[in-house]
């Protein structure tokens, strides 16, 4: 499984964003991870459809747009004028998460289900031939640096497996806590799209850091 490293943003110099992006570009990122927080699916409150737009400008890469806001469906034509490449959503926030799945592929970006920890796989069974990407987080969502919840493995096995018998292409990727030392554990349960924020921004060299992530993962990958 190739596996993609997707730095978050949250942990960025939000001051100079455009050189943020430019350097883990440069510093090997394969994907860039946009935290999308409305302050009311989370209690944070971070950047929206005009500063993606900007970013797009500059990025190379494609844009992981991760939709942590009530009622995504509004706002999901909006993420994709503005460049978005994947759009990931919340089982928690889609009462008609069928609907809104189906409009995101309608809109031409790859459609992404996220769960939070505690929410169970069984919400997505229904659903899982509609997505490219389950996106399982491995804190609760709404800050950076949090502590890598320890049952985060097990629940991407399961879902490695549910995809694996269905003879799916759906890609796994995880958020929260991902450093080098919690990576090997998600890779060789099945993930294979890595967003980490603290662990390449807080990192002095992000190619290291980069390096040092895709490394851990290559060697256990499935
Ligand atoms: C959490 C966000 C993550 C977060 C990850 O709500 O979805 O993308 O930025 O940050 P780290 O890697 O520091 O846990
Ligand atoms: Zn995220």
């Amino acid at each position: 499984m190739d596996i993609k490293i997707a730095p978050s943003l949250l942990s960025a110099d939000f001051a100079h964003l455009a050189d943020e992006v430019k350097k883990v570009e440069e510093a090997g990122a394969d994907w860039i991870h946009v935290d999308v927080m409305d302050g009311h699916f989370v209690p944070s409150l971070t950047i929206g459809p005009l500063v993606v737009e900007a970013l797009n400008h500059v990025a190379e890469k494609p844009m992981d747009v991760h939709l942590m806001v009530e009622s995504p469906e509004n706002l999901l034509d909006a993420f994709a004028g503005a460049g978005a490449h994947a759009l990931t959503v919340h089982v928690e926030a889609c009462p008609h998460l069928h609907r809104v799945l189906s409009s995101i592929r309608d809109l031409g970006c790859k459609v992404g289900v996220a769960l939070n920890p505690a929410t169970p796989l069984s919400m997505i069974e229904n659903v899982l031939d509609m997505v490219d990407l389950v996106l399982i987080m491995t804190v609760n969502p709404g800050f950076g640096g949090q502590k890598f919840i320890s049952f985060g493995p097990q629940k991407v096995e399961s879902a490695h497996n549910m995809i694996a018998e269905r003879g799916l292409g759906v890609d796994i990727e995880v958020d929260g806590g991902i450093n080098r030392s919690t990576v090997a554990s998600v890779a060789a349960a099945g993930a294979s799209i890595l967003v980490a924020g603290t662990a390449v921004f807080g990192a002095a060299d992000y190619c290291e850091a980069i390096k040092g992530l895709r490394r851990a993962a290559t060697r256990v990958a499935r």
